[in-house]
């Protein structure tokens, strides 16, 4: 598979099947991760892979938190697709201090690496920010250096062919495209 096919075929994954990915796959898409470029070579990544009971655990921490803060209109979908997914890794960024653009920078390009990296096999995924809200929860939990920046929930996607998002064009993303 080349890489601008992979890219093309990458979607978010909204709902997914009940069959099981090995975890020695999770450790190859994370293996992807950590070769993406990052600013100085910081590589201010550190992942924390949950499932099972432990994923439940986190989702009804962030279920909590959403009944507090009157948001469960926007998370409420985001919960739905970490509990039907099968793992769900947290993404923390050391160096909360200085350099934050550049490390969120390259911790979105080690991102994206395993969502492609994902596609490739097969596995269907989600990137979600929505977690966030209970970052403080999740860096005490996972005892991680930092900050929560994102989390991907990962799983076999029940509808691998149905894209839902419509992308721009070329033409309306390219101020000065030659014509
Ligand atoms: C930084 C970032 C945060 C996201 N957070 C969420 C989220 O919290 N919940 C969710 O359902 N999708 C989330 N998404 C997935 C987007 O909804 C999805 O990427 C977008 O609709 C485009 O669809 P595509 O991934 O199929 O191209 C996030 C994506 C990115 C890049």
């Amino acid at each position: 598979m080349n890489c601008k096919k992979t890219i093309k075929q990458r979607k978010s994954a909204f709902a997914f099947t009940e069959d099981e990915i090995k975890y020695s796959e999770i450790l190859d898409i994370l293996d992807s991760a950590r070769l993406a470029p990052s600013a100085k070579n910081r590589q201010p990544w550190k992942f924390y892979i949950l499932e099972k009971e432990e994923k439940e655990k986190v989702l009804t921490w962030f279920l909590e938190e959403l009944k507090q803060n009157n948001s469960e209109e926007t998370g409420l979908a985001t919960a739905k697709y970490i509990k039907d997914s099968q793992y769900l890794v947290l993404v923390f960024m050391e160096d909360t201090t200085d350099n934050i653009a550049t490390n969120i920078l390259s911790i979105g390009a080690s991102i994206e690496n395993a969502l492609l990296t994902a596609t490739e096999k097969g596995i269907g995924s989600l990137w979600i920010f929505d977690l966030c809200v209970i970052s403080h929860k999740l860096t005490t939990y996972c005892n991680a250096p930092g900050k929560l920046i994102s989390s991907v929930c990962f799983g076999i996607d029940k509808d691998p062919s149905k894209r839902v998002a419509k992308k721009k064009t070329l033409n309306e993303i390219i101020l000065n495209l030659k014509n």
